[in-house]
């Protein structure tokens, strides 16, 4: 895609001329959009670029490691990587909350806040690095007339939090099938270019009501079986979102002679082109059939599974 080519080369050039000698302070999450970003600033400026990577204990199973592997000192890019581990300090916070909007604003804050910390670590930034994409912008109600439906804690101002001179957005003008194609321009591996989006709140807001360490067990072990099943499918190739959620609801059940009172894990697949709308999947039976047994047999404390038909609207894509 030579547009997207030369986008890309214009960006990169642009930046290294913007930023000089400076030093760079990037908020990593592993996702595509702040992993495209982060790239383009490697490639940019190189180890001036220092990412953060703020594991807040509600990432899909295993994810950490993951992002690890590829911007760690064992993976592909040169840049200063830290991650931090958090978890603890997260459910501590959300303990007891079950308010959506509370939950994303204390899981916002306080990722701001660990951030924070460890730019103080690093002392005086030149720029920050936003991983912003144009729709974060017209959700928030920043760039259109929308209303806020939903607050995105990435977006939402210039945050003060750090200490730097500038912003950089790479991507604010980008959609996501742009973000992608960015990415596949940069080389990113494919495996991360393709991941799903996946909200800044995490699991937090895949948790409906109060979250607890085991609950985000739950999730993450459904979730994973979830996305395994599917990829055998190919259907991660067709269906644009999907995940498990866990409802705060419990039903009775029965596993060989033992009456059984347990959580119920939904199962969410859509698609869309800007996440807007959206439409449910049609996962093949025999999938979606799979996947629950394997659901109700492999994690504790589950033995229910629904899969969720509602559009968006009235839905959203997100339960909370
Ligand atoms: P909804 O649930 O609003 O989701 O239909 C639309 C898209 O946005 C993602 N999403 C979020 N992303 N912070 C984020 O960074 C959030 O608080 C948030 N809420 C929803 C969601 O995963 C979907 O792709």
């Amino acid at each position: 895609d030579w547009k997207m080519d030369a986008f890309v080369d214009e960006t990169i050039k642009a930046i290294r001329e913007k930023v000089g000698n400076g030093k760079v302070l990037c908020a990593l999450s592993g996702g595509v959009d702040s992993s495209v970003a982060a790239v383009m600033l490697s490639k940019a400026i190189g180890s001036q670029l220092t990412c953060v990577f703020v594991d807040h204990g509600l990432l899909r199973k295993d994810e950490g490691d993951e992002v690890e592997a590829v911007f760690g000192p064992e993976g592909n890019y040169d840049l200063n990587f830290i991650r931090v581990n958090a978890q603890e300090r997260f459910y501590e916070k959300l303990a007891g909350v079950t308010e959506p909007e509370e939950k994303r604003k204390i899981i916002g804050e306080e990722f701001i806040r660990v951030f924070e910390e460890e730019a103080k670590k690093i002392g005086t930034v030149d720029f920050l690095v936003q991983g912003t994409i144009y729709p974060d912008v017209v959700e928030s109600g920043l760039g259109g007339e929308s209303a806020v439906i939903k607050s995105h804690h990435n977006v939402g101002g210039l945050p003060d939090y750090v200490d730097f001179k500038e912003i950089i957005e790479p991507l604010r003008d980008l959609f996501k099938d742009e973000v992608r194609k960015a990415g596949l321009e940069l080389g990113i591996p494919e495996r991360l270019v393709f991941r799903q989006p996946f909200p800044g709140p995490g699991l937090g807001i895949r948790i409906i009501g109060e979250i607890t360490a085991e609950k985000v067990k739950i999730v993450q072990d459904a979730d994973a079986i979830y996305r395994e099943e599917m990829d055998a499918a190919g259907m991660n190739k067709i269906v644009g979102q999907y995940f498990a959620a866990l409802t705060n609801m419990r039903s009775v059940g029965v596993m060989g002679d033992e009456r059984t009172y347990d959580y119920a894990v939904a199962l969410r697949a859509v698609n869309t082109i800007d996440f807007m709308t959206a439409e449910s999947a049609e996962v093949p039976w025999e999938v979606l059939h799979r996947v629950t047994s394997r659901i109700v047999n492999e994690v504790n404390h589950v033995n229910r599974v629904f899969y969720d038909l509602t559009g968006k609207p009235p839905g959203t894509i997100e339960f909370e």
